[in-house]
């Protein structure tokens, strides 16, 4: 089959990969020259892993091209897939405007039959608008051509998106077109091919919502979690232990349960904000999701509060103190610095007269790009503890779950962790000779 993928960012670039992993003809298009010049070369210009191989492997085998020309990318296309960002507007509803832009081009340039499909999370009613546009140009061009336009919201996940493009655990497709849906099927088949039942057929703004309540739903949950693990705190319970307690119970599921410093990322938190903003113009009032947001935004700067009592009440304060950091990412295994809560972490002890030396193992150079901070960047995660008063963690890296304690010890001037995902064990911690504090566990003193 043959697909164009428009906008090559994490979702379009493994989504367009992932196809001509199936053997489909794919073109990816981009705005970004820079960026398809890169990937033309075979370099990627983001960290996903798995994803290099194949890329490698499907350039080589010619089942992949890469272009800034929309007209020219569409052209053969019978699939193209609409997968540019959808990013907060300044009201916190999603700012539509590549999807829309991409719509208005598509008409410009289409020729034959085509299926137009939102890949990008949209809000319910976006399709349409798309259908429209897409409509309109075709009249003004004084022209009669058939095209559909579907729904197919993405659920990978960052730092996973190979395997979960491979292996989905479900494929939402919306459309009002038997035609469409029966093309669609066929295409997602070979992803499913032991059990077709994970295809999800549906009326378009039953999928374009589904994206947004499953994003919402997860939130939540970490929002739960991160106001039991408060409750734990205050209580003397272990918010670990509790985790357990509920995941094992069928209803609620392990997944999802761990507290930390607040979800971050380029779909959380403008998910929640566009899906509030929906409600709000249609006179719907979302309390529970509101609140989400709300703890979350705390969350994100809970770390920094706890420093302030600890370094007040036993370092003469935080001002004047180096700090080291340990990721940047909003997540393991990806580059995205997006919301990263590392962001608010470093602002505030900025705020409040700390120098900062911060370690990344793939991410230093996103974040340095996206946020411009007077912070020092080591490349190494020891060397970033040298002199330092104090270890923040933020991002749960691998490598970070078994570090050498005693170089930690040996390099950090006081030996101090504030771990914001819950990575160690209190009572080891201890015994190892650290001043531990973590979220939603008891601080051990002794
Ligand atoms: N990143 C994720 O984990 C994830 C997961 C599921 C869904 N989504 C959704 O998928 C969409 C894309 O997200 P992303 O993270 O891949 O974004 P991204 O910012 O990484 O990539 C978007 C790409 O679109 C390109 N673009 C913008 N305007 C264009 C135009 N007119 N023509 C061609 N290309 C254009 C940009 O240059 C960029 O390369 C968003 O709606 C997002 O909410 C993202």
């Amino acid at each position: 089959m043959r697909i164009t993928i428009i906008g090559t960012g994490y979702v379009g670039l493994v989504t367009g990969t992932c196809f001509a992993h199936m053997g489909n003809q794919v073109c990816c298009i981009d705005i970004d020259q820079e960026k398809i010049n890169a990937l033309s070369r075979g370099t990627l210009p983001i960290h996903e892993p798995g994803l290099q191989e194949l890329l490698d492997n499907n350039l080589e085998e010619g089942r992949l091209t890469f272009t800034t020309s929309l007209p020219e990318g569409i052209d053969t296309s019978e699939f193209i897939f609409i997968a540019v960002g959808t990013p907060m507007g300044e009201d916190g509803s999603a700012d539509l405007k590549h999807v829309l832009a991409v719509a208005e081009e598509i008409g410009q340039a289409i020729k034959g039959y085509k299926i137009v499909v939102t890949k990008s999370t949209v809000p319910v009613g976006t399709a349409e608008k798309v259908r429209i546009i897409i409509q309109k140009a075709i009249d003004a061009r004084g022209l009669e051509i058939e095209f559909d336009v579907a729904s197919n919201p993405e659920f990978l996940k960052e730092g996973k998106a190979v395997s979960d493009f491979l292996n989905p655990d479900r494929i939402v497709i919306g459309t009002d077109s038997e035609k469409a849906a029966q093309r669609l099927q066929l295409m997602y088949d070979p992803f499913c091919r032991t059990d077709q039942s994970r295809i999800l057929l549906m009326d378009i703004p039953s999928a374009e919502m589904t994206k947004y309540a499953a994003n919402a739903m997860l939130a939540t949950r970490i929002s739960f979690m991160n106001e039991i693990a408060a409750l734990c705190e205050a209580t003397g319970a272990d918010v670990d232990q509790v985790r357990i307690g509920i995941g094992s119970d069928d209803r609620i599921g392990r997944r999802f349960l761990f507290p930390g410093v607040g979800y971050g990322g380029s779909c959380f938190p403008k998910d929640v904000q566009s899906l509030i903003r929906t409600a709000h113009r249609k006179g719907v009032s979302l309390r529970v999701l509101s609140a989400v947001e709300e703890v979350n935004r705390a969350q994100k700067e809970l770390l920094v509060s706890k420093m302030r009592v600890y370094y007040d009440a036993h370092e003469n304060g935080l001002a004047g103190k180096t700090i080291a950091l340990w990721g940047l990412s909003f997540k393991p295994e990806t580059d995205d610095v997006r919301e990263s809560p590392a962001a608010v972490i470093i602002q505030d002890l900025l705020k409040a007269d700390v120098a900062v030396r911060a370690y990344d193992p793939v991410a230093e150079s996103a974040f340095q790009r996206q946020y411009d901070l007077p912070i020092e960047y080591s490349p190494d995660m020891y060397q970033c503890l040298d002199g330092a008063h104090g270890l923040v963690l933020v991002t749960e890296w691998h490598h970070f779950r078994r570090p050498n304690f005693d170089r930690i010890l040996q390099a950090l001037v006081r030996p101090i962790i504030f771990d914001g995902r819950n990575q160690y064990n209190p009572a080891q911690m201890r015994s190892r000779g650290f001043i531990y504090h973590s979220i939603g566990r008891p601080y051990i003193v002794e």
